[in-house]
């Protein structure tokens, strides 16, 4: 990196000014490289929640809020969701440059040939309650992998590196199905290496061992776009998580299990759950009739009710994603004879509504990509408790071409933020009879 221009911090305490680098990227915001501030001055910068501090440099993925634009390797979102299928995005967010024929046939049999999980594997899953939430599983299982899976944990081997890769895209279709043929009580599926990528996940998802599953290409295609949008998003809470994680040297299973831990959480990827029982609720209060009653409670701050599928921290214009997954949502409907399914129709007048109130024009607050998401799900037949799930397998190839993308930069080093601490300075411990 290097810098034209320079920043200079004045402080009205009498610390001398100071002189930092500013860099640009190849688009977006210059930044201010202010890592020699604590040594030349004795102070950090405070920063919660991160809402102007770039953690990081990477290659992989851009987001311009206020465009709404999404790009991965350069590619606009709507390109890759057209002419692209999942395992050509992944081949690109890994190695940065879309496959060719040959590149792309190689990358599918690597991947497809390692689909299966150790046996022993399923022994976690029955330890499981019944009810247990899959997302629970998931963030067990796929730590677990690091304890079948030694032989490709040297993080400094870049061979071991990409084996790692591998097995975690091709194991995590496995590893999602298991989860929820549990839940169902219905016998786990093995995969099928004959069968695309997204073909294989249905099968194993919605096959059973006393029938053949009939693959449908339309809902495979809806389901493989479902997966290419949420493949990655830069520095978002799971994939700084996992960078975070795997800063320690952590192995790859584990920090993705820690990922998966964050996206778990509603403000994140638990929001298309979220989203799903927030229409069920304005249903069982009337519908698109009580629509502006729930308004009305989402705009009391003291109500603590959001619109969930709605707000983003970096788009402040509409979410690509979710303009992709509307058109998503006709297709599956139609495909599926559903064009009346009531969810679809109350979201929508939910979303017109929403985009005409000064509340959610003030803040720039527009669907994201949860807000439809969900729908096309569910219509998918995938439960409702699921579809986080579904979202992690997706964003693990997000996961590890950042992990991986960290792992090689020779200047990395673990991240280890500071604090503002406002606690009790030092004191003396009382014996027992004194406090
Ligand atoms: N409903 C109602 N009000 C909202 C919403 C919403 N969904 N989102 C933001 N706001 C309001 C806030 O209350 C705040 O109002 P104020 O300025 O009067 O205090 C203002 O808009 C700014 O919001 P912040 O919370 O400061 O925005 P932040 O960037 O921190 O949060 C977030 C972004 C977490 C996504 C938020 O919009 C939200 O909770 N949305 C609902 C959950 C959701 O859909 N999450 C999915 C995100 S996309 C993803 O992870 C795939």
């Amino acid at each position: 990196m290097t810098s034209e221009h320079k920043a200079t911090i004045s402080f009205s305490d009498g610390t001398a000014p100071v002189d930092f680098p500013i860099y640009k990227g190849s688009v977006g915001p210059d930044v201010i490289d202010i890592r020699k501030l604590y040594g030349a001055t004795g102070k950090f910068t405070f920063d919660p929640g991160f809402l102007s501090t770039a953690a990081c440099e990477s290659e992989i993925t851009y987001i311009d809020g206020d465009k709404g634009e999404l790009l991965y390797r350069g590619y606009p979102i709507e390109e890759l969701a057209v002419h692209c299928d999942y395992l050509e995005t992944c081949y690109l967010l890994l190695n940065g440059e879309l496959p060719t024929q040959p590149e792309r046939d190689d990358f599918e049999m690597r991947v497809m040939r390692h689909t299966m999980v150790h046996e022993q594997m399923t022994r976690f899953f029955t330890g499981f309650r019944r009810d247990a939430h899959p997302m629970a599983i998931l963030v067990g299982c796929v730590g677990a992998l690091s304890a079948f899976y030694h032989d490709s944990l040297d993080i400094q081997n870049p061979d071991h590196r990409f084996v790692s890769a591998i097995r975690l895209l091709a194991k995590m279709p496995t590893l999602v199905a298991m989860a929820h043929k549990y839940s169902v009580g219905q016998p786990f599926m093995y995969p099928r290496n004959n069968l695309s990528y997204t073909g294989n996940l249905m099968h194993m998802m919605f096959g059973v061992p006393c029938e053949e599953y009939q693959v449908n290409d339309v809902l495979v295609r809806a389901l493989d776009r479902i997966l290419i949008l949420h493949a990655d998003h830069e520095q978002n809470a799971s994939t700084s998580t996992v960078r975070l994680a795997g800063s320690s040297g952590a192995n790859p299973f584990a920090c993705i299990a820690a990922g998966i831990a964050t996206l778990w959480g509603p403000a994140h990827g638990g929001a298309n759950e979220a989203c799903l029982v927030m229409l069920n609720d304005i249903k069982q209060r009337g519908g698109v009739a009580k629509i502006g009653d729930f308004i009305k409670e989402v705009k009391d701050k003291d109500s603590g009710v959001k619109l969930m599928g709605f707000g983003h921290r970096v788009y402040k214009n509409y979410d690509p994603r979710a303009k992709l997954m509307r058109e998503t949502c006709y297709e599956v409907l139609g495909a599926l004879g559903l064009e009346n399914d009531p969810d679809f129709a109350l979201a929508m007048k939910l979303e017109q509504i929403a985009l005409e109130d000064d509340y959610f024009v003030k803040r720039k607050l527009y669907p994201n990509v949860d807000f439809y998401s969900g729908i096309v799900q569910k219509a998918l037949g995938i439960p409702v408790e699921m579809f986080t799930c579904i979202f992690a397998l997706a964003r693990t190839v997000g996961w590890i071409a950042q992990w991986a993308e960290m792992i090689s930069d020779p200047d990395q080093k673990i991240g280890r933020p500071r604090q503002l601490f406002t606690g009790p300075t030092r004191r003396v411990v009382k014996p027992m009879a004194q406090r």
